[in-house]
């Protein structure tokens, strides 16, 4: 399988959007390389990617034979060098600039120099971010939402020096992959989380304030705003840690103290209750 000229992807980073991208790029046909430093996270993205396509087979919105293939169509791997054939890296490693930044070197590195590198950061910089290849026509911002295979939209963001042309296949390729896409410029934390990430600070900070329980401000956001989540369970849901590392780069990145992040999101991240992937955040989940 071919879509917009792309034959064979690579995934960095087994955490649950990775797996989740792994997983809708292997159900269209294109096979796929995931490559993880930790063993028990492969092997965890591997348990949840089957766990999905379970469901969606029990949906009917795949049949098993579709879902076994796509299965059949994921390397795990340890190692980054077998990605030297991949014509796609999409890199969703943790949202921290250093690890990201030895990442992109190293892929440079590895990649045939047609190899085109995505990154699905979720707000960082594109533009800084290609600065650490010496590749930056072909790096561009390929932002997923969790959960992959059932939220709808991709989000491409070209840096300064990304070139027409990878910006138009990523967005074909997105399509082919049964998205839809919007396009945004390169600023912090792009469209979706510059909007997304405020309101969700700003339930904590009400939290904090004690301007009512948890629980009420999730009912009033979900039934007063028709939204599927109360702003805390989606925090919980994303991860407090990404939360906060979205809101400290919009606070840096333009310099309005309407961006600071809530003091109490500071302390759950502190306390290491990072939300559903540690069992516990403003809810506790069993593990
Ligand atoms: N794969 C396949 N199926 C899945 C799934 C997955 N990964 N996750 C959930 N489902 C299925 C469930 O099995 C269920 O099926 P059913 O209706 O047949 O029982 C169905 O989806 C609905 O799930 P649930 O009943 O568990 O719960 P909900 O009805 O609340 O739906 C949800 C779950 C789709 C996650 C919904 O609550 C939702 O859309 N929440 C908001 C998600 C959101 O806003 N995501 C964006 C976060 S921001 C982001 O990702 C950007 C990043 O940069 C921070």
């Amino acid at each position: 399988m071919t879509i917009a000229g792309f034959n064979k992807i690579g995934v960095i980073g087994a955490g649950q959007m990775g797996a989740g991208i792994a997983q809708i790029c292997a159900t269209v046909g294109l096979p796929v390389t995931v490559v993880d430093l930790a063993e028990q996270q492969l092997d965890k993205a591997h348990t949840t990617i089957g766990k999905s396509l379970s469901k969606l087979v029990s949906k009917e919105r795949l049949t098993q034979a579709d879902a076994d293939n796509a299965m059949q169509q994921i390397t795990f791997v340890t190692d980054n060098n077998q990605l030297s054939d991949a014509d796609l890296v999409i890199e969703s490693a943790v949202e921290n600039e250093k690890i990201k930044g030895e990442i992109f070197r190293n892929l440079d590195e590895i990649l045939q120099p047609e190899g085109i590198i995505a990154t699905n950061t979720s707000s960082i910089s594109i533009t800084r971010l290609s600065s650490y290849t010496n590749r930056p026509e072909k790096f561009i911002g390929m932002h997923f939402f969790n959960p992959v295979p059932l939220m709808k939209l991709v989000e491409i963001i070209p840096g300064m020096g990304t070139s027409e042309e990878v910006t138009q296949r990523i967005a074909d390729l997105a399509v082919g992959l049964g998205k839809e896409t919007s396009t945004s410029q390169d600023y912090p934390g792009f469209v979706v989380n510059r909007i997304l990430l405020p309101m969700i600070n700003e339930a904590f900070t009400a939290l904090m304030e004690g301007v009512a329980t948890a629980e009420d401000i999730d009912k009033g956001m979900k039934l007063g705003t028709n939204q599927p989540m109360g702003p805390l369970a989606l925090a919980d849901f994303i991860g407090l840690d990404t939360c906060l590392a979205i809101m400290r780069v919009l606070h840096q990145g333009l310099g309005d103290p309407r961006y600071r992040p809530s003091p109490l999101l500071i302390n759950y991240v502190q306390a290491g209750w990072l939300g559903r992937k540690s069992g516990r955040g403003v809810f506790s989940y069993d593990q």
